[in-house]
């Protein structure tokens, strides 16, 4: 964390409503990212140094991406390169436009450094985020960083026609979603977690998959490679049974985890209000669980399906941890908020010394090397 960061904006963040702050933040980086100034001004603070990889046929300038739920709207594109993400992922988007759960639905506590959030997938809708994108695209403002579409389920459509709703969202966004990540795991919309289970997980995907290489058809283009995002509290058979799927269906990889319902043990009485609020849990006590379900997938999938992992990662040494147990690519949301903009420049040069300092070449060589295959 900068020093002007942590005696400057943090405590003025910490006295705003958790959800205007991130409305602030958010205008601010579309107003700095929209000009060639505030670009030139974030790259010059944020940026981090390149450190590639490829995977499913896409280069990332670095392994560190945007977690969904930060940009849902797609707002602020063209400042995320420059504040040293390597990739960003929109949304989640649904089919429909939502406004979310009533307010307040996001509560920090930086003492645990933790956010529990139920927004509900307030969002757009697939046909504004994709015009909003368009309008990116036109005023050549898009980002050189690869950027994947999150979609979720709106909450007007069931279970039962969930396929349909998904779909709709893959074809508004399909142009601009280097990678389409499915999102069966956020816990805020009710029985979504439900599309986990075998059947309707394999029914919803070879859905997804169908219509993603109908519209590479009609773009006379390649599919797009597509993931599925898992929660960590699913048990480590049914996370398995997902590996499995996910490899039978030739997935591109899966993104590990969404947020937690679960609660860690806390004393302190600030800390137990904020942990009391219902949704989903993410920041630093995610941490643990989260490289758990990167270990068990990268396992059960003997290193064969690339594995972007999120949760709980702020620094470098949580960084190095998720790579080794297996993730080839990062993501994190939390820690942007309790570390401040020089996290993702931080932990990409953290990771370029690491790779130093066991004389490795790339980090393909670190990915999973703490993990025994069985
Ligand atoms: C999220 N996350 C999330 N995930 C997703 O797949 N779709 C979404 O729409 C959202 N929305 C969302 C909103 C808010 C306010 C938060 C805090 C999180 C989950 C996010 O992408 C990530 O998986 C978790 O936050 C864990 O990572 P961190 O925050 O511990 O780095």
């Amino acid at each position: 964390m900068s020093a002007a960061y942590r005696l400057a904006a943090r405590p003025l963040l910490a006295l705003q409503d958790s959800e205007k702050a991130h409305g602030r933040t958010i205008r601010r980086l579309e107003r700095l990212g929209n000009s060639r100034l505030g670009r030139g001004l974030l790259s010059s603070l944020y940026s981090a140094p390149e450190l590639r990889i490829e995977r499913f046929g896409i280069e990332f300038p670095n392994p560190l991406g945007l977690a969904a739920g930060m940009d849902k709207r797609a707002q602020a594109l063209p400042a995320w390169p420059c504040i040293g993400f390597g990739f960003i992922e929109v949304g989640g988007v649904t089919a429909y436009a939502q406004a979310g759960n009533p307010k307040p639905r996001m509560f920090r506590d930086w003492k645990t450094r933790s956010l529990v959030n139920r927004m509900g997938f307030n969002n757009d809708g697939a046909a504004e985020t994709a015009a909003r994108m368009e309008q990116t695209m036109q005023q050549g403002l898009w980002p050189k960083v690869p950027v994947a579409v999150n979609i979720g389920r709106s909450k007007i459509t069931s279970n039962e026609d969930a396929a349909e709703d998904y779909l709709q969202t893959i074809e508004a966004c399909w142009k601009y979603a280097d990678m389409l990540i499915i999102n069966v795991s956020s816990p805020n919309t009710p029985d979504l977690h439900q599309l986990q289970q075998q059947a309707e997980l394999r029914e919803l995907l070879e859905a997804c998959i169908s219509k993603n290489q109908e519209c590479a058809l009609h773009a006379d283009l390649e599919a797009r490679p597509l993931l599925v995002k898992v929660s960590p509290d699913l048990t480590d058979e049914q996370l398995a049974a997902i590996a499995r799927l996910a490899r039978t269906l030739k997935l591109a990889g899966i993104v590990a985890t969404n947020t937690t319902t679960t609660r860690p043990e806390i004393d302190q009485e600030k800390s137990k209000q904020v942990m009391s609020q219902q949704g989903g849990l993410s920041g630093a006590p995610l941490r643990e669980r989260s490289t758990e379900v990167i270990r068990l997938l990268y396992q059960e999938t003997e290193g064969q399906l690339p594995i972007i992992g999120v949760g709980g990662i702020s620094n470098v040494e949580d960084a190095w941890e998720k790579i080794t147990n297996g993730a080839c690519l990062l993501q994190l949301y939390s820690a942007l908020i309790f570390e401040g903009p020089s996290v993702a420049k931080n932990i990409v040069r953290g990771l370029k010394r690491k790779l130093k300092q066991h004389h490795l070449d790339s980090l393909d060589q670190a990915v999973g090397s703490a993990v025994i295959r069985v």
